[in-house]
Formats: structure tokens, C-alpha cells, sequence
């Protein structure tokens, strides 16, 4: 094999779309993905590329350094492109530890690894890190997110991936690691977990429940369909700068409520239902705290150096991720069956 690279949380949503871009494109990389399964790591993702001889799977809490070690022990790594995180805003809220743990020490503990691995030979490394626009906290009307936006994290999700930056760059700086970031805005497509905006509410109409609608829906995402961010990464990975950051982003911002009036015509359509029907579901519920208002990604220097744009508009890619989901309805169940519904009381209940 011509490199090794690790690749974290690839059994998650966007991790599992990463995987199968590099096993597939690039069968002389040995791909390690690397990942804990939590309740978001989800094997099934990744069913039709786990018996490529480029492909290996282990089970690592990136946590513990004595693990991680090991790993690095193992394998002659040659990159790694770390998507492995605690990703969920509203869980955060709930229990930051988690966050810290894995976003800032995890980071910490591979970054180490590496320092330790190729400190004799950096040429040809890479440490790719995977972050979101929320680092940028939230931006005005007309304003937008660009590499040198200062940092305003406003969520102990968004403070733990802002910390793990700073880290990265601080490893850079420092010990001269060659790094390169990438802070995206809001994924949606096949496989993400259902405690999403989009596939919480495909799946609620799907089984006629209320779509609960934070505050008035009058907040602000820019939506990139997954598979673009994954071929975002994979150029990235192969042609970015060391030491640089690139915004990624889908030029295409929706409130949450036009948001969710368009799903509910797409599902309406999809299910045979009268149209107007799925939209008597919203419900609008209590705010999150600290709602973030907008976000908006500038990804002109992504565009302009590296040739990237995104290749579907958000309805093209609203239509596949709802077939998706309509077409692998036991995907769904089997991960909404079990600690699902508590995570679902829990969150829902004073709402
Ligand atoms: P996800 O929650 O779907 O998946 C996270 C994966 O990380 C899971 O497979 C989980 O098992 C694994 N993981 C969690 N803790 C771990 C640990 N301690 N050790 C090893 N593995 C562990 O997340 P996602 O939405 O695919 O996001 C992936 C990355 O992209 C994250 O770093 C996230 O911050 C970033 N990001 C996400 C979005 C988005 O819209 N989802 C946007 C921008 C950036
Ligand atoms: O911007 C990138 C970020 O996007 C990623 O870094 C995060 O990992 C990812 O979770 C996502 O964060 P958001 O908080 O924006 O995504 P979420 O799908 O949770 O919420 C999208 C919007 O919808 C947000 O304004 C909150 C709102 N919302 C969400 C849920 C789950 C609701 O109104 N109701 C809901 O039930």
C-alpha cells in the first residue's frame, strides 16, 4: 500500500461518506477507520465497502492515549483525517464532559501520537481536522463566515471544537506537525442519526408525529449535502496547504421553517399523501439555549484555489436523502428503537 491513513469516526454519518470516497478512489491507501460506536457510530454505514482489502476497521476510544498508542504502534500511519466528535448541539447542552473528553482530548491524545510517530519524518504527513462553522458563533444579515472570521464559540459544542482548532494550530506552530483544517456548515444526506433537523423530521412525518420547531424557526443554517463535503476533504486532504484553513459551505441558507415547509412537500409527495398534509405537523416548541441565530459560510478560497463547488442543488439533494431514507426504513428503525427513545423523552419532554 502506497500510504496508511486513519481515518476517526468514520462510522458515523459524514465519517462513513469520507471512508467509502477514499476506499473506493484510492485502492493502494490503506484506509483505517478508526471509531469508539457510540450511540452515533453505526456499522451498517458502511456494509458494502467493510470486505475491501484496502479496508480495515478498529475499535477505539481516541480518549485514552495508552489506545491511541497503540494504534500509532500498529499502523505506519501516514495521515489521519479526524472526524471522530460528540457532535450534537443540543446533547451538549446537556452533558458538555462528553464533549470535552472527545473533542479536546481525543484531538489532544492523536495529535500526540503523531508528534511522537513522525518525529523523525514529517515529510508526506498530514493531520487533517474536520471542524464546523460554529466556531465562528453567530453572524449578521449579509455577513459571512471567512478563514480569518475571529473565533466566538457559544455552545459548549462549538467551545469544544473551537478548542480542539487551537490545538491543532498550536501543534502546528509548535512542533511543526503539518495540519490542515476545515470548518464546514451544516451536512445533511443518507445515513445521518435522527437527532438532526432533517432526518429527525423525515422520520417524524414518516410515523405522524409532531416536527418540533425550535422558537419561531426563524433561525439561519447553510446546508451542504454530505457527499460534497466528502469530496471536499478528499481534495483537502490531497492539495491544501499545511498549516491552512478552508471554509467549506453550500451557498445556501434556509430558516428553519422554509426549511421544513419544503421537506414537508418532498415527503407529502414522496408518501402519496394529500399535499399540506405533513405541514400540520410543525410544532413549535421552547428555543434551544443559546440559539445560535445564522450562520453563513463564505467558501471563496475553497472555490478559488482548490476548484471546489458543490455539485447538487439543496432540492436534488433533499429528493435523494428523503428516498434514502424512505428506501432504508430499517436503517432507521433499528437505530430510533432502542436508547433513542429515551434520548427522545428526555430531550422533547418540557419542549
Ligand atoms: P456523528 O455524530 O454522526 O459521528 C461521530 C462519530 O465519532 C461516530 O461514529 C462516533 O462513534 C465516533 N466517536 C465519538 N466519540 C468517539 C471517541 N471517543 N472515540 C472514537 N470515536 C468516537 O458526527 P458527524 O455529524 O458525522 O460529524 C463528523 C465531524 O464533522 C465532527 O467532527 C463534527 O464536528 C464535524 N462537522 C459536522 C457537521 C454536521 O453538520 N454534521 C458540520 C460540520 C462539521
Ligand atoms: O453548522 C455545522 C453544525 O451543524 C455541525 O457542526 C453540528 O455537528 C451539526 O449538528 C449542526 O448543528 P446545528 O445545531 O445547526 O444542527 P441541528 O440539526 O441540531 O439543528 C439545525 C437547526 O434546527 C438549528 O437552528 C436548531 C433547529 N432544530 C433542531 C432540532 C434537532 C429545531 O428547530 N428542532 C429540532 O428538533
Amino acid at each position: 500500500m502506497q500510504k496508511t491513513i486513519l481515518i476517526t469516526g468514520g462510522a458515523g454519518f459524514i465519517g462513513s461518506h469520507v471512508v467509502r470516497e477514499f476506499v473506493n478512489k484510492y485502492p493502494n491507501y490503506l484506509i483505517v477507520n478508526v471509531d469508539w460506536l457510540t450511540y452515533a457510530g453505526n456499522m451498517e454505514n458502511l456494509q458494502d465497502i467493510e470486505n475491501k482489502p484496502n479496508y480495515r476497521f478498529e475499535k477505539v476510544d481516541i480518549t485514552y492515549q495508552k489506545e491511541v498508542e497503540a494504534l500509532f504502534e500498529k499502523y505506519q500511519v501516514d495521515g489521519v483525517i479526524h472526524l471522530a466528535a460528540e457532535s450534537h448541539v443540543d446533547r451538549s447542552i446537556a452533558n458538555p464532559m462528553a464533549f470535552i473528553m472527545t473533542n479536546v482530548v481525543g484531538t489532544v491524545n492523536l495529535l500526540n501520537a503523531c508528534r511522537h510517530a513522525w518525529k523523525d519524518a514529517l515529510e508526506g504527513k498530514r493531520f487533517y481536522h474536520i471542524s464546523t462553522d460554529e466556531v465562528y458563533g453567530s453572524v449578521d444579515h449579509g455577513e459571512f463566515f471567512v478563514e480569518t472570521t475571529a473565533y466566538d464559540p457559544r455552545s459548549p459544542y462549538s467551545a469544544s471544537k473551537a478548542s480542539s482548532d487551537h490545538f491543532v494550530r498550536a501543534y502546528h506552530n509548535t512542533y511543526g506537525i503539518p495540519v490542515v483544517i476545515s470548518n464546514c456548515s451544516n451536512n445533511y444526506g443518507p445515513n445521518q442519526f435522527p437527532e438532526k433537523l432533517i432526518p429527525l423530521s423525515i422520520n417524524n412525518i414518516r410515523n405522524n408525529k409532531a416536527i418540533p420547531i425550535y422558537g419561531k424557526g426563524e433561525n439561519i443554517r447553510d446546508w451542504l449535502f454530505v457527499i460534497d463535503h466528502a469530496r471536499a476533504i478528499d481534495l483537502i486532504y490531497h492539495k491544501g496547504t499545511s498549516g491552512d484553513t478552508y471554509n467549506i459551505g453550500g451557498n445556501n441558507e434556509w430558516t428553519n421553517i422554509d426549511l421544513i415547509h419544503l421537506l414537508c412537500e418532498v415527503m407529502d409527495e414522496k408518501l402519496g399523501r394529500k399535499k399540506g398534509s405533513s405541514a400540520k405537523l410543525i410544532t413549535f416548541v421552547k428555543d434551544r439555549a443559546g440559539h445560535d441565530h445564522r450562520y453563513a459560510i463564505d467558501s471563496g478560497k475553497l472555490q478559488r484555489e482548490l476548484g471546489w463547488s458543490p455539485s447538487v442543488t439543496f432540492e436534488q439533494g433533499l429528493e435523494k436523502t428523503v428516498s434514502w431514507y424512505l428506501n432504508n426504513q430499517e436503517w432507521i428503525d433499528n437505530i430510533t428503537s432502542g436508547s433513542y427513545v429515551k434520548y427522545y423523552e428526555d430531550q422533547y419532554k418540557d419542549r
